[in-house]
């Protein structure tokens, strides 16, 4: 049977929901006796490992589209890194192991592990470089905010629309200097703003519990493979997110162009990240305001996943309580 004869199998996305979450929650445990010991690697390097071998237990075929890096980078987890046992439905799959590997290592809040799975071209294929993000919760008209307004007009646009003042809006940012201009600029409209030092996906899902995390909206540049995973954990919440690539340097371009982007200046709206339906898990591995973080106690590990489908708009959070081994 040649391949375009191959029946094509469907997605499967509630039958292999569950089997997400395992992954997910496989990443956090490995990653649990590394919270605060100071070691990035080692902790990235668990999360890896076990996220693979419970990902080569899935019966896809899939690929990863979001990965550890280039093939020649990562020696697994990498771009292109088929995964799976090949009898299942063709998918992509957009990772990060360990999102946030320093606040793991200085057991800070909000490390996640973070893994989405979508049919065969359906996720952007978004390279190693910035992305210029801007995201809010579900419940606004689309448009309301946009990358074009300055960080202020941001601020008040969301406020009309919220149907509050300018200071009762509050907006996450990562801590940086990069960040200096747009700091400056949304204090003058009176917004309070959460700084994080890491971890942007968990700072984009905030925005989707406003009610429960305080946080109205994200804006700033982060890692673009982050919000690819970001878009997708907010096209099963409700929510909007832009994102346009940034590029430093030649070597940058190409990798855009590797990943067959041609139009380097595009907005990427959600649904232009994230094409199809798409499954999402995240583990809480250090405390947070989105997942706790893993639980500790004598003889037993306890992990809470999130686990979300965009067909259905599901949200289940899920406790897993297990021996240690
Ligand atoms: P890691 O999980 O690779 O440590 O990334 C953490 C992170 O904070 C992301 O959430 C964010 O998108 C990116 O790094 C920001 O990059 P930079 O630290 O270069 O500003």
């Amino acid at each position: 049977m040649t391949a375009a004869e191959t029946p094509k199998i469907a997605f499967q996305d509630r039958l292999l929901s569950l089997g997400l979450a395992r992954v997910s929650e496989a990443a956090a445990l490995a990653s649990a006796h590394l919270i605060g010991r100071g070691d990035e690697k080692a902790a990235d390097q668990a999360a890896v490992n076990a996220m693979r071998e419970q990902l080569n237990l899935l019966d896809i075929t899939g690929v990863v589209v979001i990965g550890e890096g280039e093939r020649d980078e990562a020696p697994m987890l990498y771009i292109g890194e088929e995964v799976g046992t090949g009898n299942g439905p063709a998918v992509d799959i957009a990772l990060d192991p360990l999102e946030g590997t320093a606040l793991t290592a200085k057991d800070m809040p909000n490390a996640l592990t973070v893994i989405a799975m979508a049919p065969r071209g359906s996720l952007l294929h978004a390279p190693d470089v910035y992305m210029d993000k801007l995201a809010i919760g579900p419940g606004y008209a689309p448009g309301v905010v946009t990358l074009e307004m300055s960080p202020a007009e941001r601020v008040r646009a969301l406020a009309r629309a919220k149907g509050c003042a300018a200071d009762e809006i509050t907006v996450c940012i990562l801590d940086r200097d990069r960040h200096e201009a747009m700091i400056a600029d949304v204090r003058r409209t009176g917004a309070a703003i959460r700084l994080i030092t890491d971890g942007d996906v968990a700072g984009v899902i905030h925005c989707a519990e406003a009610h429960i995390t305080g946080i109205d909206m994200y804006m700033g540049a982060g890692g673009a493979p982050e919000g690819v995973l970001a878009a997708s954990a907010l096209k099963c919440m409700g929510g909007q997110i832009y994102g346009r690539l940034l590029f430093r340097n030649a070597d940058e371009k190409a990798r855009a162009a590797k990943a067959g982007i041609t139009d380097l200046n595009r907005v990427y709206a959600r649904d232009d990240m994230v094409t199809g339906d798409v499954i999402f898990a995240a583990t809480g591995v250090t405390m947070g305001s989105i997942l706790p973080g893993i639980k500790r106690e004598p003889g037993w590990v306890t992990t809470e996943t999130l686990l979300m489908r965009s067909k259905t708009g599901s949200v289940r959070r899920m406790i897993y309580k297990t021996p240690v081994k």
